[in-house]
């Protein structure tokens, strides 16, 4: 598109309705376009109403006024309520706090690196998931402003929340695939332990969101499937202990207890925090009592007492060489008795409300018997 374009648009009788977008919006953008000098622009916007990427068009001024999104950029922002808000800038503020916009705003003043602003930019609300962006602002100059700063800008942006998500899970997948290779346990047990984990934490979240302020969509969504790495370190553990028929001696027992931290440190790269603190701490106690730090009640990271929880559920209702399964009726309230002891006793009460769901999720996705 040169935007040195002169063809004259009419404005009121050129501008088609959008799928999905009232003519009257459209029109009512077009008018703003044009009232800034340039019917030039009104073409580029209507090249970009178009676009099958997210755009938008904004002002120079402090508060970057949004002065045209696409469908697809409305639909990306509406998904947070960042498009609510008539201002970039205050988008941006509320989001990702100053300074992050005052870097965008040197860089789009900047006549040394072409006014433009490359970089990421993270959507953050706890009842929604976090919307990772790609943002890249690039000037749109216009013949008549003359002027040393450009009147407008463009913003191109890229939703990057799958692509990551998607590369962080294969990345854990093939290591937790390589673990369960050495480990007696199944796939399923690692399963079952995220979907437990991630019901728990919907249900803290959902029945006392002020008590549990650190969970929101994030934390959701991200231990129903980081729980199943809690075993991970066991990689390091020799196979004669890991798939030993009966009880362990001390000093065999002395090697199983550094799985947790062989396995904080196989995930200390990894970007989520969530899976480091999870293989570190599913075997601390409430009480202290637990290894390997012996961290006391909330030391303890939270998606790790969750997943404690959930981890011994599992393990009371499975079958072992050495033991019988437990009944639902049985684990609960063995669990439940722990509560203030093994567990953090703020979560029994929620586990109990929904104990019922664990049943469930067990029964759907059980092992195989064994002969
Ligand atoms: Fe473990
Ligand atoms: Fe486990």
């Amino acid at each position: 598109m040169d935007m040195r374009d002169r063809d004259v648009i009419d404005l009121d009788m050129d501008v088609e309705a959008d799928e999905g977008r009232p003519e009257e919006e459209l029109r009512d953008s077009v008018r703003k376009m044009a009232l800034l000098g340039d019917r030039a622009i009104a073409t580029i916007m209507k090249s970009y109403a178009s676009l099958p990427e997210p755009v938008a068009i904004i002002g120079n001024g402090p508060a970057l006024d949004f002065l045209y999104q696409n469908p697809p950029c409305k639909a990306l922002l509406e998904r947070y309520h960042a498009g609510e808000t008539r201002s970039f800038a205050a988008a941006l503020w509320r989001q990702m706090g100053p300074q992050i916009l005052a870097a965008i705003k040197h860089g789009i003043s900047d006549p040394a690196g072409g006014f433009m602003w490359k970089g990421d930019i993270a959507f953050k609300r706890r009842d929604k998931l976090t919307l990772d962006l790609k943002a890249h602002i690039f000037p749109l100059w216009m013949e008549s402003e003359g002027g040393n700063r450009p009147p407008l800008y463009s913003v191109y942006f890229d939703d990057m929340t799958t692509d990551r998500h998607g590369f962080q899970r294969l990345y854990l997948d093939s290591l937790l695939k390589a673990s369960l290779s050495k480990d007696n346990e199944t796939g399923l047990h690692v399963q079952r332990v995220n979907f437990y984990s991630r019901r728990l934490a919907l249900a803290l979240y959902e029945s006392e969101p002020e008590a549990w302020r650190e969970i929101d969509r994030d934390f959701i969504e991200d231990i129903g499937w980081l729980a199943a790495m809690h075993d991970v370190g066991k990689i390091g553990v020799p196979e004669r202990i890991l798939s030993k028929n009966g009880p362990l001696t001390e000093d065999e027992w002395v090697e199983m207890r550094e799985h947790p931290i062989t396995g904080a440190l196989i995930l200390a790269s990894f970007p989520n925090r969530m899976a480091q603190d999870i293989a570190r701490s599913h075997h601390e106690r409430w009480n202290g009592s637990g290894y390997p730090f012996n961290l006391l009640e909330t030391a303890i990271p939270l998606s790790a007492r969750i997943v404690a929880m959930s981890d011994v559920y599992d393990a009371l209702r499975t079958r072992r060489p050495y033991k019988e399964p437990m009944s639902h009726g049985t684990a609960v309230t063995m669990i439940v008795k722990d509560g203030g002891s093994h567990f953090d006793p703020g979560l029994t009460k929620t586990f109990l409300s929904v104990a019922s769901d664990f049943a469930a999720i067990h029964d759907a996705n059980r092992d195989e018997e064994r002969a």
